[in-house]
């Protein structure tokens, strides 16, 4: 499976990928905002036909107080039923993260998940060494509450 950079016309499938997937969805304007605003941090995985199986989308913290250290945001991953476990969701966050650090010199990355989501919880924080920073309360439409998560980048900047 190859990981490579998302291009605009991979969105559909990235969008379709994410529909498949998850309850958050977003409008193919939001999709092209992060594309065309930061083209080195969105991602996908793509079997040997080319159809995309993953995907990252991911984007600079915009509107930051004067307190607060540039940094990344993971704004959605997923990976198709039938391609997890093949470390592509790993490998997917790591190319992301690496291009926060040197690109835009994030000094961290941040992500809200689900507390019931047990496979994404792992992945960030048994795989990738995230921490918990806050709970928020209610954070999703059907009222069930995120955990804030972040890890830092420094050592990758
Ligand atoms: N149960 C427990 N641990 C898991 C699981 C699982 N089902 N899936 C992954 N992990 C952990 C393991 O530690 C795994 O390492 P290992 O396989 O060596 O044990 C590690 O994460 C890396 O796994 P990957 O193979 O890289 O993960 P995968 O490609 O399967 O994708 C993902 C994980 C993205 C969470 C996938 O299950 C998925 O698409 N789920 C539905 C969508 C989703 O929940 N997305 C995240 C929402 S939060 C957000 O978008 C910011």
């Amino acid at each position: 499976m190859n990981i490579r950079l998302a291009r605009v016309d991979d969105l559909p499938g990235m969008q379709a990928c994410n529909l498949q997937n998850l309850p958050e969805n977003y409008t193919m304007k939001y999709y092209l905002y992060h594309i065309l605003t930061w083209p080195q941090l969105s991602y996908v995985a793509e079997d040997e036909k080319g159809r995309i199986v993953g995907y990252i989308l991911a984007k600079m913290e915009e509107d930051l107080t004067e307190a607060e250290e540039p940094h990344g945001h993971v704004t959605s991953i997923s990976v198709l039923r039938s391609y997890r476990r093949l470390g592509l969701a790993k490998r997917l966050m790591v190319q992301s993260q690496e291009a926060m650090a040197t690109v835009f010199r994030a000094s961290y990355v941040s992500l809200h998940v689900r507390k019931s989501n047990r496979a994404a919880l792992s992945l960030y924080r048994d795989t990738l060494g995230f921490t918990v920073k806050e709970i928020e309360k209610k954070y999703y439409a059907d009222g069930e509450d995120a955990y804030a998560m972040k890890l830092s980048l420094k050592e990758l900047a």
